[in-house]
C-alpha cells in the first residue's frame, strides 16, 4: 500500500451475541479518498462503518476484539473519548435524518454539545461556511429559520453532511446515503462527494456497484462477516483477485 492509513482496523471481530458479524477484518483505509464498502445484503458492511466511530457501543450485546486505529490510537482505549471521537468521525446515515426544526437548529447543535463556539458572528460563520461546503449556501441563506423537514430529500441529505462538517471532522461515514433518492439527486451527491474527498476521507457504504465505480479511489468487498478483498477500485471492478469478488460485481449473486 502505498499510503499511510487513516483508518486501520487490526484482527477486528464483532459478535452480536454469539453471531459473528465481523470476521477478523484487516482494513487500511487511504486518507482524502473515497472507499466504497460493497457487498450483498447481512455482509456486515454497517456493522464494520459503526465500528469506526464505535456506534455499536448503543447496541446491546455486542463484543468487539481487535483494535481500530486512527491516528496512531486504538479507538477502544478506555481512556478515549467518545464526543471527540464522533466529531473527529462523522456519519451520515441512509434516511436523511434531519431534526424537526430550523435549518438553523440543525447545523447549531451539534456546536452546542461540543461547546465549540458561542460567539454569534462565528457561528454564523461557520453555518455559511458548511452550507457552502455542500452547496446549499444559496439556497438556504434566507431560509435559516425554515424547517429543515420541508426541504427536498436531496437537501435535507445535503444538511445532513454540512451538520458534520460544521464540527470540522477529519473523516465522513456514509451507509447508503442516495438509497432514499433519485437518480439525478444521487448524481449531486455523488459530485458533493468527489469535492469533499480533497479534504475530508470519506467512507461510503452502497449497493449500487455503478456507484462505487463512478465515485470511489478504492474498494473492500465483503461477504459473510469477512472483507474478501481491498484494492483500488479499478482493480476490483476490472481484475480482482478472488473469484467471489468477480462473481458479485458481475451479478452473478447479491
Ligand atoms: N443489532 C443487531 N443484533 C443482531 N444481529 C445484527 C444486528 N445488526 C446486524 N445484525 C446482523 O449482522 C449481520 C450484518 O449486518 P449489517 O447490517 O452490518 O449488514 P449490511 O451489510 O449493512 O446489510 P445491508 O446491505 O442489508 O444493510 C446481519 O446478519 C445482521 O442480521
Ligand atoms: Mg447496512
Amino acid at each position: 500500500m502505498e499510503f499511510f492509513p487513516k483508518i486501520e482496523t487490526r484482527n477486528l471481530n464483532l459478535y452480536y451475541g454469539s453471531f459473528s458479524a465481523l470476521k477478523n477484518i484487516n482494513i487500511k483505509i487511504p486518507p482524502k479518498e473515497i472507499t466504497a464498502i460493497i457487498g450483498p445484503s447481512g455482509c456486515g458492511k454497517s456493522t464494520l462503518l459503526r465500528c469506526f466511530n464505535r456506534m455499536n457501543d448503543l447496541i446491546e450485546n455486542v463484543k468487539i476484539t481487535g483494535e481500530v486505529i486512527i491516528d496512531n490510537k486504538n479507538i477502544f482505549d478506555k481512556n478515549v473519548n467518545l464526543l471527540n471521537l464522533r466529531r473527529n468521525v462523522g456519519m451520515v446515515f441512509q434516511r436523511p435524518n434531519v431534526f424537526d426544526a430550523s435549518v438553523y437548529y440543525n447545523l447549531t447543535f451539534g456546536i452546542k454539545i461540543h461547546r465549540l463556539m458561542r460567539n454569534k458572528n462565528k457561528i454564523n460563520d461557520a453555518i455559511q461556511m458548511s452550507l457552502e461546503g455542500v452547496g446549499l449556501w444559496n439556497d438556504l441563506k434566507d431560509k435559516l429559520k425554515k424547517n429543515a423537514r420541508y426541504l427536498p430529500l436531496e437537501q435535507q441529505q445535503r444538511l445532513c453532511i454540512a451538520r458534520v462538517i460544521i464540527l470540522n471532522p477529519k473523516i465522513i461515514l456514509l451507509d447508503e446515503p442516495c438509497s432514499t433518492l433519485d437518480p439525478i439527486a444521487t448524481l449531486k451527491i455523488e459530485e458533493l462527494l468527489k469535492k469533499l474527498k480533497e479534504d475530508y476521507t470519506i467512507i461510503i457504504v452502497t449497493h449500487n456497484m455503478q456507484q462505487a465505480a463512478r465515485i470511489s479511489g478504492w474498494s473492500g468487498f465483503m461477504l459473510l462477516g469477512e472483507l474478501i478483498e481491498f484494492n483500488r477500485t479499478k482493480i476490483i471492478f476490472t481484475n480482482p483477485t478472488d473469484s467471489r469478488t468477480e462473481d458479485y460485481i458481475t451479478g452473478r449473486f447479491g
